[in-house]
């Protein structure tokens, strides 16, 4: 199998890379070698590289810049899934389309999930992007999985989990304020990338949530961190509504992953195990990292 992988050097798709790259060939070009929002490079690379698979990990994931709602997030975000859906189709490949919890309002009252087909009602810009490249692909691609996920962190990208250690240990905070009335399940890349070729390898169609078993708040997300790291710095809870970002984010982030459970393909695992493997693995490089910075 041939997969044509977009995104490469981003959080999710280095793991993506590193996990395909196993079994599979994969093409991977840079986003200077392929744009995702210039249509006759699509198709040229579509034309030359003719995979069985696309999968799309390129984005522009700054939610709050994305409020700016520039033509050209909006054209990365919606127009670039767009092109590949088209494309896909047009070469008949399947294409993987990775989307967000954001597309959810988070109003459902704990401890109720999400589940695949909850009608969306995006907070964001971002959000609404989101849900607009989900329209796209469904709406020209025959053969597509979307996979909705949160919390995202890794080994590669700016992420929560290096934020936390890097207020810790390079700017020396004695106290972090984390929010402890927002709910979701912080999800290793690596592990989401071994659910992606899952999916792939047995044919996954539609729309399906993947995110690690069970959930948190950010408070005990980094309380987790804090812990396995032995770093000392104390924790203050506060509230969503007491930090001023200029996209609104959703109170719950929670999703079931009910397509995956019902087909059997479900291996996400529980997010404090992920988070604990993830740490004993690079936790002694974060830190090293964070003290250099
Ligand atoms: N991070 C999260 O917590 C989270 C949560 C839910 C969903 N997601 C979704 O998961 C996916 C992966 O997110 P991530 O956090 O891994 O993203 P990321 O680290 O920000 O990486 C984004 C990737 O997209 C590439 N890219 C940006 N614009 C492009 C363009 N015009 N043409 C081609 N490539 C382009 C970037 O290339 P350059 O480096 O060259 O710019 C980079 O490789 C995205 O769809 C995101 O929306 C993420």
């Amino acid at each position: 199998m041939k997969i044509l992988l977009l995104g490469s050097t981003g959080m999710l798709g280095s793991d993506c890379k590193l996990v395909l790259e196993t079994d599979y060939e994969v093409v991977a070009p840079s986003s200077k070698e392929v744009n995702i929002i210039r249509w006759d490079t699509v198709i040229e690379t579509l034309q030359s590289v003719s995979p069985d698979v696309v999968l799309n990990c390129a984005a522009f994931t700054d939610v709050d810049a994305c409020e700016a709602d520039e033509e050209y997030m909006r054209k990365v975000n919606v127009e670039g899934p767009r092109n590949f859906a088209q494309g896909c189709a047009r070469f008949h490949c399947k294409f993987v389309h990775i989307s967000s919890d954001y597309v959810f309002d988070g109003q459902k009252l704990m401890p109720q999930p999400y589940f695949e087909d909850d009608a969306p009602h995006p907070l964001s810009v971002y959000g609404r992007y989101k849900v607009e490249s989900e329209v796209a692909v469904r709406d020209n691609s025959p053969n597509y999985i979307i996979v909705r996920t949160g919390w995202l962190y890794g080994r590669n990208g700016k992420n929560f989990v290096k934020s936390v250690v890097f207020q810790a240990v390079s700017m020396k905070k004695k106290t972090i304020k984390m929010v402890s009335d927002q709910y979701g399940s912080p999800t290793w890349t690596y592990r989401l990338a071994l659910q992606l070729k899952k999916l792939i390898e047995n044919d996954g169609r539609g729309t399906y949530h993947a995110t690690a078993e069970g959930c948190c708040t950010p408070y005990e997300w980094t309380e987790a961190i804090l812990e396995k790291l032995e770093l000392k710095t104390k924790l203050e809870p506060c509230s969503l509504t007491d930090i001023q970002r200029p996209a609104k984010r959703p109170v719950n982030c929670v999703l079931e992953n009910r397509n995956l459970k019902e087909q059997g393909l479900n291996i996400m695992r529980p997010w404090k195990e992920d988070l604990d493997t993830f740490l004993e693995k690079y936790g002694p490089d974060l830190i090293s990292e964070a003290k250099n910075q």
